[in-house]
């Protein structure tokens, strides 16, 4: 198999946990750089890469790196690459860009017009054929980053983005991304051998994501991916092999108690939904109950949590305030004596709020929001 070179999007921030997973992936010499990681590698790494990889967003892989200083040079770029190798009679396409510090092509929008004109006058030529353009649901979705005159043309292998993996049903305010629950999960060190409690759950998405980890189940598992419609045959029948190993190694259990936890009954009754989607219900126990009255049970683990930011926080049926409800949550932990505690907080006052002092304070982007995930040691 030939090697590919593969540019892998995370959120910003999550970079080293996912340089980290690639590596488990026996990935080698993947490099970061802001918002992603590349490596090069074969066809099946990217198809691993999908189906295993807890913190990725996007799998992109690179079809042509030129120079283009300017439309014209954009669209000779794109023209020269053989689009027939990726785009067959009768597919749809989509093309997205992102631009950075070049003066000719500032709006991504423009620039991406100029991508699918290049890829839609080739495929006539070669065709006798224009290819239709669905921007929402299309079979092969181009990607265009554009960096100075440094142009890089790559064919997205996920389709839908990978935090998406098909087992949120319902929704609270403010769910936390998956693949951003399982960066907070990698990046502060949570074991799956040792007991786990989020205490303001939420729809569930971290105490769900922890659970998926312990039993080894592979995240892109109960989802599509792109590549599924335009993969070879013999790229076909890898993927099915690496989804059977997959679904091999799924262990019968979570090896510790996993306890979801939320004031609001609505939160627990969409986490308990969410779980049974993702076919985890039985390794998760769920509870209604304010974090004021959390004491410990069972030997000492990970807490684990995203408590609101603040400014959604009129809607939690505590009716606190924010400061009231941080300095709650530093008294929760003077009694889970021996607990390890993780949370992603987005408000600048937690630490202080909460009397104590972080032994890690990591800078990560939840979307637009800039947020610390924060380790307080027992
Ligand atoms: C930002 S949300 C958590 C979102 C969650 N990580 C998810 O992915 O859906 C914060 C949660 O804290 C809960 N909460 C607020 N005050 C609380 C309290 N005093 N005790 C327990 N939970 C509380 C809210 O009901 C809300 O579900």
């Amino acid at each position: 198999m030939s090697a590919c070179n593969f540019f892998v999007t995370c959120a910003k921030g999550t970079e080293g946990a996912l340089r980290r997973e690639l590596v488990a992936l026996r990935i080698h010499g993947p490099r970061g750089a802001t918002g992603g990681v590349s490596f090069a590698g074969t066809f099946m790494d990217g198809m691993k890469v999908c189906l295993h990889a807890r913190v990725a967003m996007r799998v992109l892989l690179e079809v042509a790196d030129f120079r283009a200083s300017d439309a014209a040079g954009l669209y000779a770029g794109t023209r020269q690459v053989d689009w027939t190798d990726f785009v067959g009679r009768g597919m749809t396409i989509a093309v997205s860009a992102t631009t950075q510090d070049n003066p000719n092509l500032r709006h991504s929008g423009f620039a991406a017009l100029k991508v699918k004109d290049a890829i839609v006058d080739m495929l006539r030529e070669r065709n006798g054929r224009r290819p239709d353009v669905n921007p929402t649901n299309p079979d092969v979705a181009i990607v265009l980053h554009l960096r100075g005159a440094e142009a890089r043309l790559f064919i997205d292998l996920s389709g839908e983005p990978l935090h998406r993996r098909g087992y949120r049903v319902a929704m609270v305010e403010a769910p936390l991304k998956e693949s951003l629950a399982a960066a907070v999960l990698s990046l502060g060190g949570v074991a799956i051998d040792q007991p786990f409690i989020d205490p303001m759950a939420g729809s569930g998405t971290l105490a769900i994501e922890h659970a998926l980890a312990a039993r080894g189940v592979a995240p892109g598992l109960r989802r599509r991916f792109g590549f599924e419609r335009w993969a070879t045959a013999e790229q076909r029948r890898i993927w099915e092999t690496l989804v059977k190993a997959a679904t091999n190694a799924i262990r019968p259990q979570a090896p510790c108690p996993i306890l979801a936890r939320d004031i609001d009954k609505e939160a627990i009754a969409a986490a308990r939904r969410n779980a049974e989607a993702a076919a985890v219900l039985s390794d998760i126990t769920f509870e209604v109950g304010d974090i004021a009255t959390l004491t410990p049970r069972g030997p000492a683990g990970t807490l684990c949590a995203n408590p609101p930011y603040g400014e959604r926080l009129e809607s939690a049926s505590t009716g606190a305030d924010v400061e009231r409800l941080y300095a709650s949550m530093g008294r929760m932990l003077d009694e889970m004596r021996g607990w390890r505690a993780v949370f992603l907080a987005g408000n600048p006052i937690f630490a202080k709020a909460l009397r104590r002092k972080p032994t890690i304070s990591h800078r990560l982007w939840n979307g637009p929001i800039e947020a610390r995930l924060m380790v307080f040691e027992p």
